[in-house]
């Protein structure tokens, strides 16, 4: 890779002229191919060293279980100096590709959004459109983005574990925008930011996550970020989607099937969207989730006076929350969405080691 044939014209002396093409005689003008001998792996056939990297790229952001505490609060704070208003050229010259498997709106925009406020070229690939749709492999596309200059991949992808296999496999920084039923960390770093906005601090909040535990990536980012700072979470909804399992995520969450419970003396209420999208064959009967779980302007009195209230969208207003809450005083919605470009900011400057 990086070799690059002498343009004709120099070679020809510069005389101006291009040459033309040199004659098809079979012999002296090509480099000599030795003969494919066995498999080749697609990381030769790209002439990147074959080893396979034990260790994921410098500066990827893979998921929040394998951050260190320290690493999690310098993001936070590099997050806070970060404004899109007043756009930097940290990333200038910098080319960072959008790899989307699956729909996104906010997640998709912000990162787009804070790549450019720092100088870098984005461009967006998704998998309608693409090879991926003929078939390509993961890595053939992350090679592939590779040579065509990418400095940088944040992938959005359906299965768990896709950006952590990736970012083994190329050296430039590789971001989890969201790995099917794994983490989302860029959300939960977002969601941290906006929490310390309106708290002082982590420590003893009392946090109420209620609806599609399940299926939410969010939630186990925010439960290893948060729970590991002193939060106390409470997960509520019904055990299709709150099974008792979910207590293990982090140490010290309690799991609670009374919506009322789990409001009770809360400081953050986070809602969830039911994805229907991943049921699959679960049923899930969804006036009777909407009547003991919906979060509606009664329900959410019991929650303290100042408490703020959370999603990480889509939101569907009727479903798992009535228009009234979207539209509160205590809501932070909107917030925490104007909160993902700062705070993505931070993650693409650390990427590139500009913290
Ligand atoms: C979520 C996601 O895709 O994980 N949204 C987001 O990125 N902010 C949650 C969802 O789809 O419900």
């Amino acid at each position: 890779m990086g070799r690059v044939a002498k343009p004709a014209l120099s070679a020809a002396g510069g005389t101006g002229e291009a040459r033309p093409f040199p004659p098809d005689d079979g012999k002296s003008h090509r480099r000599a191919i030795p003969p494919c001998s066995g498999a080749r792996s697609p990381r030769m056939m790209h002439g990147l060293p074959s080893l396979h990297m034990t260790t994921p790229s410098r500066g990827s952001l893979l998921d929040i279980e394998h951050l260190e505490d320290k690493q999690i609060l310098d993001l936070l704070k590099l997050a806070r100096r970060m404004d899109p208003r007043k756009p930097r050229s940290l990333l200038r010259g910098k080319r960072i590709i959008l790899l989307f498997y699956e729909a996104s709106t906010r997640t998709r925009s912000s990162f787009e959004v804070a790549a450019q406020s720092l100088g870098a070229l984005t461009t967006l690939v998704q998998s309608s459109g693409s090879s991926i749709e003929k078939g390509e492999s993961l890595l053939d596309t992350a090679y592939t983005l590779r040579a065509v200059g990418a400095d940088a991949i944040v992938i959005r992808h359906p299965s768990a574990g896709a950006p952590h296999l990736m970012a083994r496999h190329i050296e430039i920084p590789v971001i989890n925008a969201g790995d099917g039923m794994h983490e989302h960390p860029s959300q939960a770093l977002l969601d941290g930011f906006t929490i310390l906005k309106h708290k002082k601090s982590f420590k003893g909040l009392r946090i109420a996550i209620i609806g599609d535990v399940y299926h939410s990536r969010v939630t186990r980012s925010n439960c290893h970020l948060l729970a590991r700072f002193g939060a106390k979470i409470t997960l509520c909804g019904p055990p299709e989607l709150v099974p008792d399992l979910a207590s293990t995520l982090a140490p010290g969450l309690a799991i609670t099937r009374h919506v009322e419970g789990a409001l009770r003396g809360a400081d953050v209420v986070m809602l969830l969207r039911v994805q229907q999208e991943r049921l699959a064959g679960r049923k899930i009967q969804l006036q009777e989730y909407i009547a003991r779980y919906q979060m509606t302007a009664a329900r959410l009195k019991l929650a303290k006076q100042d408490a703020i209230v959370m999603h990480p969208g889509p939101i569907i207003r009727g479903l798992e929350l009535t228009s009234e809450v979207v539209d509160c005083p205590q809501s932070a919605i909107v917030d925490e969405v104007r909160n993902g470009v700062p705070m993505r900011m931070a993650i693409l400057a650390r990427a590139f080691g500009k913290n």
